[in-house]
């Protein structure tokens, strides 16, 4: 018997699979319904009423209802869909359809009796009977094809799933399930907040509390909770985060309706939860009415373009009204990928790829001629620091060098806007790399100080921002990918994170908030310690810590600072109206003779060696103390000529 079962299944899998039903046979089905509703219902009324109707009369008025319905099909295309994926939209318009049909049936009735044209003739009753058994019939038909479809299709080897958001994109993600055709999920419950919706029932499952979920039992074998909410603050995901680990359930996220992929909302979409998704923070509030109006039909130049931070601040530009974003960059192939990101996102933005490099002062002379920027955001650097720790030539040659070109010809060319991207490692540096960060905010204080310049010159300091090129989040998702271990420098080593998008509004935001040679600080919220984000990170792929993969302390690397720091102890803070965003009061430096210091500097690139040229840096910000590294002993030279 089990044996005829399955294989009745197969037979019933293979007439579903893959095939799309002709529209044609869905119409002629509809049409068959019509007549058998056309049927009943008379059978119904004859009851009712004991009278009897000639079988001709009945043939014939039952023609006319059947082509009345044609029409009605034809016209609102009723019969078009996938009937399998029917939803509530599709039953609605059979709804509406079956409704026109009657109320013009209805109508055509009293011309008919004018004209005495008995033999069409359909009393009211059975009109109205009829209306609602098609309705019915129709429906029904579509929900019965559709609910056999899920039963064949659902894979034995299906998922338990609870979707934590009971409201519409709970009901989407559904949806979304159900009518996936690779169905990985069971949905066996709704989570809500809201007490309001507690034990009803939703698509035949319950609606419970969060807490009544976690008392759910082991025989349940609930594999993974869906989070299917538009807004969740951070802090609460966080918290649904830890209560599913500590039962070993899995965390997903059905994303709202703008990030869906190709924008359609299947199964697919839904995704594992990422680091990111609970390291980050709530939403930003941004001044839009401001950035605006700041950026309204303004031609942008955008250098260091294809990288994280780059390439993040080119696609919240796109969002506004602007005239055209250059996007400038020396890294070839990543230039490449932006474009075709972008001509596949915004196929008719406007912008431009210039593959060029920001110390070629000529070049950028060129495009500065040729495009006529009016804002520019600065963000091309070299920003690792071991590596530059291991080559300040090049930290000098194109963080500081690339910065000053620029700079001067935003000067030279009029730009209104210069927003210089710098990082909170510029503070009290221990590196080369933040020094020659900080030499480039120092540059451009000292130029904006200028009375003879029309240039807005903004710098925006921040820390880290999750998932960039070569940061710790991809290290450790590749790390883990391999088996571990994870790498960690330190045990104490902590950071300040903020989501790429996250730090790049605030850069918006601060860019059209200053009058001119303000450094803006963002509020980090509270630093990381790495080695909880390696455990979070490992808890989150369903492994465990040491069991699965171990975590291992490599020591700390030249130039790396334990903690960081946003604000040098000189320096304090004014408050802005963003409450993300402070005013950074800095000492003021003479233009003249910080250009001369970095001309000079630039020339001994040519001549000197790498200690040589460290000293010229610690010659221009006294706070840097080296660390953990072979520059350290300058300092001492430094202290001992000092005394
Ligand atoms: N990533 C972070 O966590 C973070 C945090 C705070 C501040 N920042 C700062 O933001 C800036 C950008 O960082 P990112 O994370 O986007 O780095 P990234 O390496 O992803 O991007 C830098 C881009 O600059 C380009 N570039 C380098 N030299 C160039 C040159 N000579 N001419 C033209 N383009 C050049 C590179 O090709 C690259 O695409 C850096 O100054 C960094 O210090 C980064």
């Amino acid at each position: 018997m089990k044996k005829q079962l399955l294989s009745m299944k197969s037979l019933l899998l293979n007439i579903f699979n893959g095939r799309i039903v002709s529209p044609w046979l869905i119409l002629l089905i509809d049409l068959v319904i019509v007549i058998n509703a056309y049927i009943l219902a008379y059978i119904v009324r004859l009851n009712v009423l004991l009278s009897s109707y000639s079988a001709s009369n009945i043939i014939l008025s039952s023609l006319w209802v059947v082509f009345v319905f044609l029409i009605a099909f034809l016209i609102s295309g009723s019969f078009k869909g996938v009937i399998r994926h029917s939803n509530y939209s599709e039953f609605k318009l059979m709804a509406i359809t079956c409704l026109g049909a009657f109320i013009f049936l209805l109508a055509a009735n009293q011309i008919i009796i004018k004209y005495d044209l008995a033999w069409i003739r359909v009393s009211r009753l059975v009109l109205m009977l009829h209306f609602f058994l098609s309705i019915i019939l129709t429906i029904g038909f579509r929900m019965i094809v559709k609910e056999m479809y899920i039963f064949l299709t659902k894979k034995q080897t299906s998922h338990n799933v609870l979707i934590y958001g009971a409201g519409d994109m709970g009901q989407i993600t559904m949806e979304a399930i159900k009518n996936d055709k690779d169905n990985h999920y069971n949905v066996v419950g709704f989570i809500d907040d809201k007490a309001s919706k507690w034990n009803i029932m939703l698509h035949s499952c319950p609606v419970m509390s969060w807490k009544k979920a976690l008392e759910i039992n082991e025989d349940k074998q609930v594999h993974s909770v869906i989070l299917a909410i538009k807004k969740i603050s951070v802090q609460k995901k966080h918290e649904i985060t830890k209560d599913c680990l500590d039962k070993g359930w899995k965390l997903k996220v059905m994303p709202s309706v703008g990030n869906w992929v190709n924008g359609i909302s299947n199964e697919k979409q839904i995704r594992d939860i990422r680091i990111e998704d609970i390291l980050g923070r709530d939403e930003i509030q941004l001044n839009l009415g401001r950035i605006m109006m700041g950026l309204d039909g303004k031609v942008i130049l955008v250098t260091g373009a294809a990288g994280s931070i780059g390439s993040e601040i080119v696609r919240q530009l796109l969002r506004f009204s602007i005239q055209k974003i250059i996007m400038v960059d020396i890294a070839e192939s990543a230039l490449y990928d932006l474009q075709q990101e972008l001509l596949l996102s915004h196929s008719d933005a406007p912008f431009e790829v210039v593959l060029a490099d920001v110390t070629n002062k000529k070049r950028l002379n060129d495009i500065f001629e040729e495009y006529k920027p009016e804002i520019v955001f600065n963000a091309a650097a070299y920003k690792h620091v071991p590596l530059m720790e291991a080559y300040p030539y090049e930290a000098i040659r194109v963080n500081i060098g690339g910065a000053k070109v620029l700079a001067d010809l935003a000067v030279r060319h009029k730009v209104e806007k210069f927003v210089m991207i710098s990082t909170d490692k510029a503070v009290n540096p221990t590196n080369v790399m933040g020094t020659s960060k900080r030499i480039c905010e120092i540059y451009i204080q000292a130029l904006s100080q200028r009375q003879d310049i029309n240039t807005a010159f903004i710098t925006t300091r921040f820390g880290n921002v999750l998932g960039s090129n070569g940061s710790v989040v991809p290290l450790f998702k590749k790390q883990i990918e391999q088996g571990g271990p994870l790498t960690v420098t330190h045990k104490d080593i902590t950071r300040y994170f903020m989501t790429i998008p996250e730090a790049c509004q605030l850069v918006l935001e601060a860019g059209f908030m200053g009058e001119g040679g303000e450094i803006f600080l963002f509020d980090m919220g509270e630093p990381v310690k790495i080695v909880n984000l390696a455990t979070e990170m490992i808890r989150l792929s369903g492994l465990k810590v040491d069991e699965d993969i171990k975590i291992k302390y490599t020591g700390l690397r030249p130039g790396e600072k334990l903690y960081e720091e946003l604000l040098a102890s000189k320096e304090n803070t004014l408050p802005t109206h963003h409450k993300k965003i402070m005013i950074g009061k800095v000492r003021k430096h003479d233009h003249k003779k910080v250009n001369k210091q970095i001309e000079e500097m630039m020339l001994a690139l040519q001549i000197e060696n790498p200690k040589l040229l460290v000293t010229r840096m610690k010659a221009l910000v006294p706070e840097y103390k080296s660390q953990n590294s072979e520059f350290a002993e300058l300092d001492k030279q430094f202290e001992s000529s000092a005394s």
